[in-house]
C-alpha cells in the first residue's frame, strides 16, 4: 500500500496558510559573476552542520537563480537587516527588476570566486554547492561555506503572516 493511500489528504492551500505562521529571517540568495548576476529573496534557508560549516537553501526550479547555481556550483546567502527591506522587495521581483538590475541601490562585494556578497548584511555566507536534492517544484541546495562576512548588531528583517517586520526581545 502506498503512503498516499494511508495518509490523510492535506490541501496545498491549507498547508500554505499554516506555514504562514512560521516566522522566518529574510535572506537574499545571490549567484553568478559581475555582469551576469541574479538572486532571490528567501526564507527557506537553514543551518545544516558546523563541522564542516554547511547550510541549505530551498530554491524554486523556476527562479532565475536556479540554473545559475547549478551551472556555477556557487551561491551566497545574505541575511538581511530591517534597513535592507528595499533589497528584499527587489530580489522578490516586486518592482519588476530582473538579474543585474536587482543589485542597483545597494553596495556589493564578492567572495574569492566572484559570488556577490551584500555589504552590511547581518551575515553573508559564500558557498560551494555540495549537493542538490530535487523535490517537486524546488531544489534543496546544500552549500559548504567557504567565505564568511558578519556585520551584526542591527535588527533583523523577518517575515510572518505575509508581512515584513522585525524582532522584539521578550522581557
Ligand atoms: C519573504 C519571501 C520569502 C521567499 N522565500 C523563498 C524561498 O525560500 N525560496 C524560493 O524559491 N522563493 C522564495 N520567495 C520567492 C522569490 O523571492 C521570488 O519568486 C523571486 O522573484 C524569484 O526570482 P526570479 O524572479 O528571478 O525567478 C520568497 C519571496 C518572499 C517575498
Amino acid at each position: 500500500m502506498s503512503a498516499a493511500a494511508v495518509l490523510p489528504a492535506v490541501e496545498a492551500a491549507e498547508f500554505r496558510r499554516c506555514m504562514r505562521s512560521l516566522a522566518g529571517a529574510v535572506a537574499v540568495i545571490t549567484c553568478g559573476e559581475e555582469g551576469a548576476r541574479t538572486g532571490l529573496t528567501a526564507t527557506a534557508v537553514c543551518s545544516l552542520t558546523d563541522l564542516p560549516p554547511m547550510l541549505l537553501a530551498c530554491v524554486n526550479n523556476a527562479a532565475s537563480a536556479h540554473p545559475v547555481i547549478r551551472r556555477t556550483g556557487r551561491f551566497a546567502v545574505n541575511i538581511l537587516s530591517e534597513a535592507q527591506l528595499p533589497v528584499a522587495g527587489r530580489f522578490a521581483g516586486r518592482d519588476g527588476a530582473e538579474g543585474e538590475q536587482r543589485f542597483a541601490g545597494a553596495f556589493w562585494t564578492h567572495d574569492e570566486d566572484g559570488t556577490p556578497l551584500l555589504a552590511d548584511a547581518l551575515a553573508s555566507f559564500g558557498c560551494a554547492l555540495e549537493a542538490e536534492h530535487r523535490h517537486g517544484s524546488h531544489s534543496i541546495f546544500v552549500g559548504r561555506v567557504t567565505a564568511l562576512r558578519a556585520s551584526a548588531g542591527s535588527p533583523p528583517l523577518l517575515y510572518h503572516e505575509g508581512r515584513f517586520g522585525t524582532f522584539a526581545a521578550s522581557a
